[in-house]
């Protein structure tokens, strides 16, 4: 390795979020999921014997997007490390299943499997790779994934997860172009399992810790707090949890019904029980993650926190976290789940190892790819689309929104990480008594209880919500603030039910096609908002005017705004 090394690549694939990233002299020049390619949400699922199938599409897409070979790549991180997991987890005395993570056929698949990694990158490169090869630890790429790319130059850094490689909570401190462990609690003692866990326990999927985020605002924490306190211990800078009672790898829930009552399956009637349920795990997730940010701050003396892992997704915690930690400035980059290891995984080899200066702040999530007009044109033509061009499609849009149309928006340059952020996204009138209630059940089909977020104009963000300290991350909702008393009538649509909102701001640097739409929007109706959620129907977000065109369908939306052409779906109806 030397200072030579221009061309760096990182790749996720060991659980699931599979992505990859290429960074030149520092620089990101791409960061693609491969669900957004594959169409699989998540990509794949996380299990014992995949963690060799590789996001080769985004790798693909990585070396177009530079014009460049595989043979010029000059290093490749990949976010985990093999060796480390297996010497622990096979080892657990806790009831797992024969095959199956924990046990110790399970673990040797899992470790054999990761093996084959570098011989299909070879095959797929069409030469050696293994020298160019690195293995990082998983949670130093999560820290590194916030830390490397924020504005700081030095930091605190907190990263909560499901597991690493054994690892669920990692403080680090960072300083220049390095990053030093301070301290980590291990599995089981696990925030992001928890959460898993008790998602299924309320009717859920293991990744809708998201929906049960939006619920816990509906319920009263006090119900179900001493029921969490049974299994979950908390002090000073740790926690712990009993995996006697929640048994984590097996589906046995019976521990957590004496606790709780019966577990909630998919499909039943959502009761008060289940939102003061969620209700309380969010409190105690709060508490926890507070606690850790105390001990950080008291570590590190910091006034700068990085987050990352799953976790880190909380926009109510991060909202809690700036409002009360000791932290002034807070940063999270948007993909703070697996999908970002990638990029932190480039980033140790760009910074910590090949020892450079910190040189690049990811201030815009749109790094992934994007389509000419002649592409799109193309897509149009060969659907038989009704559709117009319009030099002014922002104007236009505005107007169709105001009237209360629900459009699709497809522009530049795809988001990396889970949200929407104006270029792929879904776009209504925020003023709209019924807009959530319409998206949520007619478009979108997703539980009437789910918020939306709106994106705002980051020059009037202050005006409505209750900002205390401007964070870069408000760009990527990924904080919780409070809508002002006197607004929360004016957007009901993206007022959640405890008054809080999961803002972004815009602004016009980062993303002026989307600043200048909702300028339009303002000039109809003062209100500088608008509902934004992501383009996409019970699949990953879309990413190619192809599956714009596909969602339009699937979604029964009547106008589609793609670069600068309208399609206009209403004589479908
Ligand atoms: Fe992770």
């Amino acid at each position: 390795m030397s200072n030579s090394d221009r061309y760096i690549l990182g790749i996720n694939s060991a659980y699931h979020e599979s992505s990859a990233c290429l960074i030149d002299n520092g620089q990101l020049v791409i960061a693609i999921e491969e669900e957004r390619l594959n169409r699989v949400k998540h990509a794949k699922p996380a299990k014992v014997d995949n963690p060799h199938v590789l996001p080769l599409k985004s790798i693909q897409l990585c070396l177009e997007k530079a014009g460049i070979s595989f043979q010029d790549i000059d290093l490749i991180g990949y976010s985990f490390n093999p060796e480390m997991r297996l010497s622990k987890n096979k080892d657990l005395q806790e009831p797992c299943i024969d095959g199956d993570w924990g046990s110790e056929s399970g673990e040797e698949l899992f470790y054999r499997k990761l093996q084959e990694v570098t011989q299909i990158l070879s095959n797929f490169a069409g030469v050696d790779v293994s020298r160019k090869f690195k293995w990082l630890d998983h949670h130093l790429c999560h820290a590194a994934s916030a830390y490397f790319v924020s504005p700081y130059e030095e930091a605190a850094v907190l990263v909560v997860d499901g597991i690493g490689e054994f690892e669920s909570t990692t403080l680090y401190k960072g300083k220049g172009n390095k990053l030093s462990k301070l301290n980590s609690i291990d599995y089981p003692n696990s925030l992001g399992f928890l959460w898993e866990k008790m998602s299924e326990f309320l009717g859920f999927s293991e990744y809708d810790a998201c929906k049960v985020m939006g619920l816990a605002s509906f319920g009263h924490y006090s119900y179900y707090y001493n029921s969490f306190k049974e299994f979950i211990n908390t002090k000073s800078g740790n926690f712990s949890i009993d995996n006697d009672i929640i048994k984590f790898r097996i589906n046995d829930f019976s521990a957590l019904e004496e606790l709780f009552g019966p577990r909630r399956i998919a499909g039943q009637e959502l009761e008060e029980r289940h939102t003061d349920i969620a209700a309380s795990l969010q409190k105690i997730t709060e508490e926890i993650i507070l606690d850790l940010a105390v001990d950080l701050h008291h570590r590190t003396k910091s006034n700068n926190l990085c987050l990352a892992g799953g976790v880190s997704l909380n926009c109510v915690v991060n909202g809690i976290l700036q409002e009360h930690s000791s932290f002034e400035n807070i940063y999270i980059q948007p993909a703070a789940n697996d999908a970002g290891t990638a990029i932190g995984a480039a980033y140790i080899l760009w910074n910590q190892v090949l020892g450079n200066s910190k040189n690049y702040i990811m201030d815009n999530p749109y790094l992934g790819p994007e389509y000419t007009a002649e592409e799109i044109e193309t897509v149009l033509d060969n659907n038989n689309l009704k559709y117009s061009y319009h030099e002014n499609i922002e104007e236009v849009t505005a107007k169709l929104i105001a009237q209360g149309y629900i459009i699709g928006w497809f522009q530049g340059r795809s988001e990396i990480g889970p949200r929407a952020l104006g270029n792929r996204s879904l776009l209504a009138d925020p003023r709209h008594p019924y807009m959530k209630d319409i998206i949520n059940m007619k478009v979108k089909k997703r539980e009437g209880f789910r918020p939306f977020a709106p994106s705002v104009l980051a020059e009037k963000a202050d005006e409505w919500f209750k900002i205390p300290n401007k964070q870069l991350s408000s760009n990527f909702m990924l904080i919780a603030y409070d809508v002002l008393k006197n607004k929360q009538k004016t957007i009901p649509a993206v007022t959640h039910v405890d008054g809080t909102s999961r803002i972004q701001t815009v602004q016009s640097s980062s993303n002026p096609k989307y600043h200048k739409l909702i300028k339009e929007f303002e000039k109809i109706t003062e209100v500088p908002i608008l509902l934004n959620t992501s383009l996409n129907k019970l699949e990953p977000i879309v990413c190619s005017p192809q599956d714009a065109v596909n969602t339009m369908k699937k979604a029964n939306l009547y106008y589609l705004a793609i670069g600068n052409f309208l399609v206009d779906n209403t004589w479908s109806k």
